[in-house]
């Protein structure tokens, strides 16, 4: 943002778009991102989050234009990764050097190992409350969302959820709101999801369940990323919740390579025969397709089909970043087969079956391996290998 946004009575949206980031940590963000800070004005003026390092002048100019950032009285660091704390340093320069950071017991040992200019930090329990005027501020530990320091920071009577990353979305768009967006923000909150925080799904559980039994209010949630959910918060705490069950579709990805052409075209007849039986099927080539793309789809998908050439005894390279990176991000409950040409000795199907098995996926078919050129018996194996994975896909999902 080039001008602050207010977003309730004396709360501000004050943080910064980047408009040119295109890989976040491996991450494709196409739209690059935004860096969300909040300040809220009371007795006590409180600044939620900071920005990227490169970033803290504009937030500066941001936060100037409401108020003399010296009038800040503390800041509130609800996560340590640099994309959020980069700028904390620099911003308690021009704040005064003796004013609190609050953050978790965690945020204060991961904000010191990255910063050598002492901050004035202390640490708030799981629970707390402050007192800054007419608000109460409470925080809730969410650690793993998306670090072990991160935590939310909710104010009480506004009844507005700070939430950090969780929620957000790698947009540097023109809208604020997700009634601005309309349903895009969907998409990009699922791509989030998926990249940054399917391996800690069980932590989302954990949480969504102890702020439901909790009772706590949602009028507004404001992440750290992207648009803030004034609309329908509800929304994206059921995506959420769906998410993190890892609730799947009927419905099958085909990940594969090709070296010359025949691995590509067993991967089409794959594809072919699961689309025979009315399922669903998606082929991305991962020449043409980014990791982070294949992610987002994989994010509700029951099958991974994973195909590769061997080369020099092995699987492509290509395909080893993208079955590492899967690998990370712990998809459960999926059903997996793999298949590839070779020319003499043929170790890719073998190989990815190990992959499968150690990301406790369920191999539907030992895998099919065809030397050099598929002819017509070999696509109609591939044709059939597709129907059994298809068979498999509708026996096993709702
Ligand atoms: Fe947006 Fe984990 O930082």
């Amino acid at each position: 943002m080039f001008k602050p946004v207010q977003i309730a009575d004396g709360i501000y949206s004050v943080g910064c778009r980047d408009w040119d980031i295109r890989d976040f940590h491996g991450y494709s963000t196409y739209e690059g991102t935004s860096y969300n800070a909040f300040l809220v004005l009371d007795e006590k003026n409180v600044l939620i989050d900071t920005v990227k390092k490169e970033f803290a002048e504009e937030l500066i100019d941001n936060i100037s234009k409401i108020i003399d950032p010296s009038k800040i009285d503390m800041v509130i660091s609800n996560h340590t990764e640099m994309d959020h704390s980069g700028s904390l340093p620099h911003v308690m320069h021009r704040i005064g050097q003796d004013k609190t950071v609050l953050c978790s017991s965690m945020g204060m040992k991961n904000l010191k190992s990255h910063f050598s200019r002492p901050l004035n930090l202390r640490s708030v329990a799981n629970g707390e409350e402050i007192n800054i005027g007419k608000r109460t501020l409470s925080f809730l530990e969410t650690k793993m969302l998306h670090w072990p320091d991160s935590m939310f920071t909710y104010a009480k009577e506004d009844k507005i959820l700070f939430s950090s990353d969780a929620f957000g979305q790698h947009y540097a768009g023109d809208c604020i709101f997700d009634d601005e967006i309309g349903d895009i923000v969907m998409d990009h909150a699922a791509k989030y999801y998926a990249n940054i925080l399917l391996n800690y799904s069980s932590r989302v559980q954990e949480l969504l369940k102890s702020v439901a039994a909790s009772g706590l209010e949602i009028k507004m949630i404001c992440p750290d990323h992207g648009v803030i959910w004034r609309d329908n918060p509800g929304k994206i705490i059921g995506a959420y919740d769906r998410w993190s069950r890892q609730e799947l579709s009927k419905k099958a990805v085909v990940i594969f390579d090709t070296m010359w052409s025949s691995t590509a075209k067993m991967a089409r007849e794959i594809a072919k025969g699961i689309e025979s039986l009315g399922v669903n099927v998606r082929l991305m080539n991962t020449r043409k397709c980014h990791r982070s793309d294949i992610m987002t789809e994989v994010l509700d998908t029951k099958a991974l089909i994973v195909g590769s050439p061997t080369l020099n005894n092995g699987i492509f390279p290509v395909i080893a970043d993208v079955m590492t990176y899967i690998k990370g991000l712990k998809p459960k409950n999926r059903l997996a087969a793999s298949f590839g040409s070779y020319g003499w000795s043929g170790e890719a199907v073998k190989i990815l079956n190990q992959e499968f098995e150690a990301m406790g996926m369920e191999i539907i078919d030992n895998g099919l391996k065809i030397q050099y050129v598929p002819d017509k018996d070999a696509l109609e194996k591939c044709f059939e290998m597709g129907q059994k994975i298809g068979r498999k896909i509708i026996e096993t999902t709702k």
